[in-house]
């Protein structure tokens, strides 16, 4: 959440700046801003609305602004609503520093009374510009550098940040620091640093970065290099590490949207979550990463698994697939109540989190909760070095590459892809899975990438459904089993980027209760292959047809009983019912891709959300 971008070099700043921002609003988009710093003075330019609408009021105002030193940011607001005046950089009172900041500071409210009462005077309703007035305050008052005054600050405050503080006095110095969410240093040739709140602003100027941990403060001096401290004061040494990303992840590759590259980019996805880990043709499945792990699975007695959003739907999946083919039994918690429900957790207990960005903060803390009591946790994360691996035991990536579209695709299914590693893997070494099946699901799962393939071929007749149906102002998606995820995935999808209210339900809850929305303007997805609960799935499509539903099913190729009775069928290849997911949520995205689209929604932004939740 908000995107922090920070140049010093030998470069002019601004282009760099206004790029990195670009790259990163899919972090935050309801204000941006940028401050120059060049002979000494500070330039600010910020305002509400995308990176674009900053570029367009600075070219307005006469063009680029010039110098070598510059911080940039793009809002996801907290603290106040999204306006001009809340938009970062905020200064302090005599302008001289300037900083951007991404996190919250929850002690805002008595650190700002405080300064008020020693004559501070704030403009905007932010907690950043708490924290750069009291920087401002100890500088002037204990006459001490820049540094220290920001080491002193950051020790005074509570919560989580990450942030940038450029000032006047010290023009070849950026100070950067963070504690609970993310920043990177990248460095570049001659004395050229970057900073950003991800790699991904970073990745064309340099591949050399180093991800600064919990309470590091960053000095960066174009003439003195990079030292790396402490809020204790200690001096760091700074790792070093490559990057792996390529600059054409980030692009859209000719898609008009990256959601619709991000799904098509699935076939791929899938098998690079796959690559080295099952050999179909050596009957083999193994996750390097939890190798020293895999007894303590065996001799679970529990699996927790954490996620938020599409992160939790993936591991509902898991919890079928744990208890299915590794008997062991999974509970599947939402984080954000997990970490405040006082949980019963056992030292024999294994912990799943599972996270795209590797940096929400609710499965951050529920993991810190649970490692404060003794459970083993596993992390099944896709952003390589992210906070979420870091704090794990061990793990698994999904190697899905960079998500940019804030709506949450071929992560799903690589997590998914994990998953079904991981409880194959557990249930061969615990000996509950026979050998046929395990073989016939490694053979299965090695089909599976060219098998969304031919999902993705349906994008035409996808496209024809969304027609029909994109002006509903309700949907409800149902299945059983391993779809019932899916079906929750489906809503979800459909409700965060084309605004339309949707529910999943498991399809035999709704008798309970949902079965009274439906009329025949209500269109319910069904979500039905073949399968163990195939013929329960059928009774269920015809309560929605006995009162008129509007009846739109995926289901296996060559079904007809289905087809009889809905107003449209989405066919997918067959496979195992426990690998269907990876097929049966391709439709949903598409559907929801193009009812967005039709709708005239941002699709790779969607209002009021960000991709990664860096704040409770
Ligand atoms: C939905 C979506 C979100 C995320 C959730 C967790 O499309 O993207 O629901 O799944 O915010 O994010 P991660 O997986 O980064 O922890």
């Amino acid at each position: 959440m908000c995107g922090i971008v920070g140049y010093i070099g030998t470069k002019e700043a601004y282009p760099i700046l206004i790029s990195g921002l670009r790259r990163l609003e899919y972090r935050g988009y309801d204000s941006a801003g940028v401050a120059i710093l060049k002979d000494g003075e500070i330039t600010t330019h910020k305002c509400k609305g995308k990176v674009s609408s900053l570029e367009a009021m600075i070219a307005a105002q006469g063009g680029n602004p010039e110098g070598q030193v510059g911080i940039g940011h793009t809002r996801w607001a907290t603290h106040g609503p999204p306006n001009d005046v809340n938009a970062h950089p905020h200064a302090s009172d005599d302008g001289q520093m300037v900083m951007i900041h991404n996190g919250i500071i929850e002690n805002y409210g008595s650190l700002r009374q405080e300064l008020s009462k020693r004559g501070h005077v704030f403009k905007s309703d932010t907690d950043t510009e708490v924290l750069i007035h009291l920087i401002d305050d100890i500088r002037k008052n204990a006459d001490v550098t820049i540094f220290e005054a920001v080491r002193i600050a950051l020790n005074e405050v509570i919560g989580a940040y990450a942030i940038v503080v450029m000032d006047r006095n010290t023009p070849d110095q950026l100070i950067a620091a963070k504690k609970g969410s993310p920043l990177v240093v990248g460095i570049g040739k001659d004395k050229d640093y970057f900073i950003a709140s991800d790699a991904t602003p970073i990745v064309e100027h340099t591949k050399n970065v180093v991800y600064l941990d919990d309470e590091e403060i960053a000095i960066i001096d174009a003439r003195d290099g990079f030292k790396l401290m402490n809020i204790k004061n200690q001096e760091k040494t700074p790792y070093v590490q490559e990057l792996e990303l390529k600059l054409e992840a980030l692009e859209k590759g000719g898609f008009e949207h990256f959601m619709l590259k991000e799904i098509y980019e699935q076939p791929r996805s899938i098998l690079d979550s796959m690559r080295g880990r099952l050999r179909a043709d050596k009957g083999r499945v193994e996750l390097g990463g939890i190798r020293d792990y895999i007894q303590r699975f065996v001799h679970a007695k529990r699996i927790i698994i954490l996620g938020c959003g599409t992160s939790w739907h993936a591991g509902l999946v898991g919890e079928y697939l744990f208890e299915d083919l590794a008997r062991i039994p999974v509970e599947v918690e939402y984080a954000s109540e997990f970490r405040y429900r006082n949980p019963v957790i056992f030292e024999d207990d294994v912990v799943i989190a599972i996270s795209q960005s590797g940096e929400t903060a609710d499965t951050l803390a529920a993991i810190e909760l649970a490692k404060s009591k003794g459970a083993t946790i596993i992390g099944i994360c896709n952003v390589i070095g992210s906070s979420i691996p870091r704090a794990t035991h061990a793990g698994s990536y999904t190697h899905a590459g960079p998500e940019i579209g804030v709506a949450s695709t071929k992560a799903f299914t690589a997590q998914v892809t994990v998953l079904t590693l991981m409880a194959l893997y557990v249930a061969r070494e615990k000996g509950s899975i026979t050998e046929s099946r395990f073989h016939r699901l490694l053979i299965e799962l090695d089909a599976i990438p060219g098998k969304v393939e031919k999902v993705l071929e349906k994008n035409d007749q996808i496209k024809f459904i969304a027609d029909h149906y994109k002006s509903v102002p309700n949907a409800l998606y149902l299945g059983r089993g391993y779809n019932f995820p899916v079906a929750l995935e489906g809503a979800l999808k459909l409700k965060e980027i084309s605004y339309i209210h949707a529910e999943g339900y498991p399809a035999a809850e709704m008798k309970h209760g949902p079965i009274a929305l439906i009329d025949e303007e209500m269109p319910v997805f069904f979500v039905a292959p073949r399968g163990g609960a195939y013929e329960k799935i059928v009774s269920n499509i015809q309560e929605v047809k006995a009162r008129k539903g509007k009846i739109i099913a995926i289901v296996t190729e060559g079904e007809e009983q289905v087809r009889s009775m809905a107003d449209h069928v989405i066919e997918i290849p067959d496979t195992d019912e426990c690998l269907m997911p990876l097929l049966t949520v391709i439709p949903l995205q598409l559907l929801s891709y193009h009812v967005a689209v039709m709708r005239g929604c941002n699709v790779d932004q969607p209002r009021n959300l960000a991709k990664s939740v860096t704040v409770e």
